[in-house]
């Protein structure tokens, strides 16, 4: 079979494709014949070397990823050969609060899914929703349960409330789709105006451009009367932009603390002392996040936004792609 690992000192060329023999599932793993996988922010920093957990040498890379069971340990009691599945990114984490004990990551510390079979235990595995295809069902560990856990997890939505996001990217379009799940209204800050139609058929109810509105907290905030939820994506470039947009009581789940280039948010205490705004943060979600959220994709028919796919031979250019940013929802590799 052939799979990518991660080799040597970081960048682009430590991806390097094996040709290996099939795996066998131990007492209580499952095979997967992945069809389709996809890229997160994370992939390209694990790549360059700045993520914050260091990687296995040698690791397969991606969280992401769809495909059916093929083999199954005989110890095996959650699946059955030709489910169809996805794993949960902080395997190990299955419910309650994350601890030190759980922070393995599928495609970081343990081996992923880009690859044309991949290995998981059975416990790291869910079932995806029938309504999605592979390319869909490959791009909700990650980004979906981040942007499901910004949108309920501070447990303060009510419908008709104010959200909003930053960007175009895989949260930001997951956070649009289900804070319109919960009946919210939706404020999209983007870079680029020429993606305002799209956004607005997504369910953005306003769209702001950062190109032509620098200082668009202020203008958020006159159009809603204040954001009650802000989920986080931008970081130093927009931390100060979301506060202004925030009512007084507002929240800001904040995903992102430095940028490419390394910069870090800045409080500006002068706005922070006017306002009562809680500031959370989060890491992604657990295996029973990752099945409440593909409950409420599955209840809804909710799509995915697919912005191109990529062939498995291709996958060092689909890396490339996504790492430019100019993006409109998950960047996808196909399976091999
Ligand atoms: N804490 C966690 O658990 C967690 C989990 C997942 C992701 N994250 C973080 O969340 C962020 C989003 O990740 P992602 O994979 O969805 O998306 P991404 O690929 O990093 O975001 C791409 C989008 O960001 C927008 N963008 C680019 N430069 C920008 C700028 N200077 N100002 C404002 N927006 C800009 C672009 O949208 P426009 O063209 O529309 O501007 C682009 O489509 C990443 O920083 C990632 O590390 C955190």
């Amino acid at each position: 079979m052939r799979s990518y690992r991660l080799e040597g000192s970081g960048g682009a060329d430590s991806l390097a494709m094996r040709d290996e023999a099939r795996p066998e599932p131990k007492p209580h793993e499952i095979v997967i014949r992945v069809r389709a996988t996809s890229l997160n922010r994370r992939d390209t920093m694990i790549l360059g070397g700045t993520y914050p957990l260091t990687p296995r040498q040698g690791v397969v890379p991606l969280s992401d990823g769809a495909g059916e069971v093929v083999a199954i340990g005989d110890q095996v009691t959650r699946f059955a050969v030709g489910d169809r599945v996805t794993g949960s990114y902080f395997a190990r984490w299955i419910d309650g609060r994350i601890n030190a004990g759980l922070i393995d990551q599928l495609g970081c510390t343990l081996d992923g899914m880009l690859a044309e079979y991949a290995v998981l235990d059975e416990q790291w595995a869910v079932r995806l929703p029938d309504h999605l295809s592979w390319h869909e069902g490959a791009t909700l560990t990650c980004a979906g349960v981040t942007a499901w856990n910004a949108v309920t997890s501070p447990g303060i939505l009510k419908p008709g409330q104010w959200v909003l996001v930053i960007g175009s990217g895989g949260v930001a379009l997951f956070a649009l789709q289900f804070a319109k799940l919960a009946g919210c209204r939706v404020v999209t800050v983007t870079s680029r105006a020429e993606k305002a139609d799209r956004l607005r058929a997504l369910g953005a109810d306003l769209v702001v451009s950062s190109t032509d509105t620098a200082e668009w907290g202020g203008w958020v905030r006159e159009q809603t009367g204040g954001i009650d939820l802000v989920v986080e994506t931008g970081g130093p470039a927009t931390f100060a932009q979301s506060l202004i947009a925030s009512t007084l009581y507002g929240h800001i789940v904040l995903l992102t603390l430095q940028d490419a280039k390394g910069r870090s948010i800045e409080m500006p205490a002068a706005l922070y002392q006017r306002s009562l705004v809680t500031i959370s943060r989060l890491f992604v979600g657990s295996r029973t996040n990752l099945e409440a959220m593909l409950r409420a994709v599955s209840q809804h028919r909710l799509k995915p936004v697919i912005d191109k796919v990529f062939p498995f031979p291709e996958a060092g250019d689909a890396y490339r792609y996504f790492q430019q940013g100019d993006v409109f929802g998950k960047v996808v590799i196909d399976g091999a």
